[in-house]
């Protein structure tokens, strides 16, 4: 080893110790003769000193040494002198008297402050990620999801299960996403497929045999990056033989009430996990993944807005609509201005309009609001009895602010969904320091497609149905009900699962049902239901998202922060700088003639 302890170790006791260091140069300073150097590894940082007296040699290399060269030396441990210590460094007391030192290699100027906590751009930090990851908080977010993601494996490992790795390159199969597709050599015109997620094939894991599966799998999707989805990501991908819904539910929650305890012990997490129905979620929320560290619940407005005199709540409901809206606490003085913010947000996510209803002034009960306190748009067509009605609806007080939205569900949810969490952002409701898990349960089955018509599924295409509701597929299967469930946490999805199909009759009837023809299936997915019908056990399982539990751990605000090397909004690599064209040599081998766009 080039080194004899690392930067963060050295302590009192060692003084007195021969070292020998190796790492960056953090931080020089130069008082005339002495020079200190902040010395950084990954474990942290520590004072060395070059005295002329002691160590001439030594001091001329430190004259030519700058931030980010990589240097050794070798020293002795010292106490520092009394009133230097540095109480915000672990090796605060100490000091490394150098004898010898050695540049190992120089570095350019960095393009931004490593020792620094400033804000820097992200594409510069994405440019250079190798200088950015070694700023503390990248550091930390590394070292942090390598601790989540060994603590994930032991916990697995402890209980049986077995980590199979699975093909990278597999078929192309409709799963909800875009595909990424790899073209082959050896097969002109045929393509491979990255997987969007192992589903398939640790099903297939559960046929053969393995009966608890889990893996570290990266995942690939062609869809649009945003601060919680990129391109590529992680997930715990589990999969288990003879298990129910319940089973795997409560192997979830120990697991991640676990994690969370040991990984970060100073965040509290309430347990049991609560558990919402779908339905109740979004009826309550508007939102199958609301923040529930705050209440803020919706309330259900359309009887008492039908009674009104107000076209836009009477013509909404009129037209199959609803009218639905949240009290904002202590908001009933907002300005113009505010409001005008809050409008256009409801906009922006695609409902018609917002119409607030201003509670007057703090103080007092409901009962005591008078109609002059009241200001709304509507307030002409509001009696006080409706306007109180609807503000104990929303469990309103006098001086809240009533952000109340109407139209058809999928037009407001949206809307009613960003307003709260918008005012709760205003008001500092979210506790950064808990996690407010819950379980999602009894999803529909499918959607119809607005563009094709078709059924589509909600989750995955092989989800088993309630048993109760498979009589359900020949008649209505709008109302079909899957075996499937969500983990959410803080306003973020962060895994799904289901109890599968594992009877080939079932799983052909679920792709007829979504107009998939004989022939397709037999392409598609034809293996599966093959694999079938030699013995496949129940099974069952889930996939919480590596990149966004990490992220939640370490509080940050997008799973960027939390990935070494991560893709931009636009989907692009900027340190390697791909996609990238590639040479007239390799498309040809590929059979590939690019068309001039
Ligand atoms: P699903 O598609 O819901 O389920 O994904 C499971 C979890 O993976 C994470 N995730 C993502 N994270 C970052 N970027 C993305 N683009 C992205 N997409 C998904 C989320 C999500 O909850 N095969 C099923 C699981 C199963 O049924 O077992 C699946 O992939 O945290």
């Amino acid at each position: 080893m080039l080194r004899t302890h690392n930067c963060n170790e050295l302590r009192k006791e060692h003084i007195g110790t021969a070292v020998t260091l190796a790492g960056w140069v953090n931080r020089r300073r130069d008082h005339g003769g002495l020079i200190f150097i902040d010395l950084r590894d990954r474990a942290g940082i520590v004072q060395t000193v070059f005295n002329p007296e002691t160590s001439p040699d030594a001091l001329k290399n430190a004259e030519e040494m700058r931030t980010e060269f990589v240097v050794r030396i070798s020293g002795e441990v010292n106490l520092r002198p009394a009133g230097t210590e540095n109480p915000h460094l672990a090796t605060g007391d100490i000091e490394v008297i150098v004898k010898e030192a050695e540049i190992l290699n120089t570095s350019r100027t960095p393009p931004f402050y490593i020792n620094e906590e400033v804000e820097i751009e992200e594409n510069l930090r994405l440019k250079y990620r190798y200088l950015d990851l070694r700023r503390p908080r990248m550091k930390e977010n590394i070292l942090l999801r390598h601790r989540v993601v060994k603590f994930m494996r032991d916990f697995l490992d402890a209980r049986g299960f077995v980590d199979v790795e699975t093909p990278i390159l597999i078929k192309s199969t409709p799963e909800g996403a875009r595909d990424y597709l790899v073209p082959s050599r050896v097969h002109p015109g045929e393509f491979y497929a990255l997987p969007q997620s192992p589903q398939q094939i640790k099903q297939l894991l559960m046929v053969g045999g393995l009966e608890k599966y889990y893996q570290m799998a990266r995942c690939f999707r062609d869809e649009d990056t945003r601060a919680d989805r990129q391109p590529e990501h992680t997930q715990l991908d589990v999969e288990m033989s003879f298990v129910e819904q319940e089973d795997i539910l409560r192997l979830m929650e120990e697991l991640y009430t676990s994690l969370v305890t040991t990984i970060t012990p100073q965040k509290r997490v309430v347990k049991p996990f609560p558990r919402f129905t779908y339905r109740d979620i979004m009826e309550r929320y508007a939102s199958d993944k609301p923040d529930l560290r705050y209440a803020l619940e919706i309330a259900d407005l359309t009887d008492i807005a039908g009674q009104t005199e107000f076209t836009i709540f009477t013509d909404a409901i009129t037209g199959g609509g609803r009218v639905k809206g949240l009290a904002a606490p202590g908001c009933g003085n907002y300005t113009r201005h505010q409001l005008d913010e809050l409008n256009r947000l409801v906009l922006d996510s695609g409902a018609k309009g917002l119409l607030t209803v201003s509670l007057g002034h703090p103080g007092g009960t409901l009962d005591e609001l008078a109609i002059d306190d009241v200001k709304s748009v509507a307030a002409k067509y509001l009696t006080l009895d409706q306007i109180q009605e609807m503000a104990q609806l929303c469990r309103a007080d006098k001086g809240d602010l009533l952000l109340i939205v109407a139209g058809q569900e999928n037009e407001i949810y949206p809307a009613l969904d960003v307003l709260r969490r918008e005012i709760a952002c205003r008001l500092k409701l979210a506790d950064p320091d808990t996690f407010a898990f819950a379980f999602v349960v009894d999803f529909p089955m499918f959607t119809r497609s607005e563009e094709t018509g078709k059924w589509e599924a909600i989750h995955h295409p092989f989800t088993h149905p309630r048993p109760e509701d498979i009589p359900l597929l020949d008649t209505s299967p709008g109302d079909v009900i899957g075996q499937n469930y969500d983990i959410i946490c803080n306003g973020y999805e962060l895994a799904s699962g289901s109890i599968r199909i594992h009877n080939a009759d079932l799983q052909r009837k679920i792709f007829k049902l979504m107009g998939y023809q004989d022939e397709e299936i037999e392409n598609l997915f034809g293996h599966m239901l093959e694999a079938f019908d030699y013995g496949a056990p129940p099974h069952g399982g889930i996939a919480p998202g590596i990149d966004r539990t990490v992220m939640l751990l370490a509080g940050e605000d997008t799973i960027r922060e939390v990935i070494a090397f991560p893709k931009t909004q636009s989907a692009m690599d900027l340190t390697f700088g791909a996609p990238s064209p590639v040479t007239e040599e390799q498309l040809k081998e590929l059979h590939i003639d690019l068309r001039e766009e």
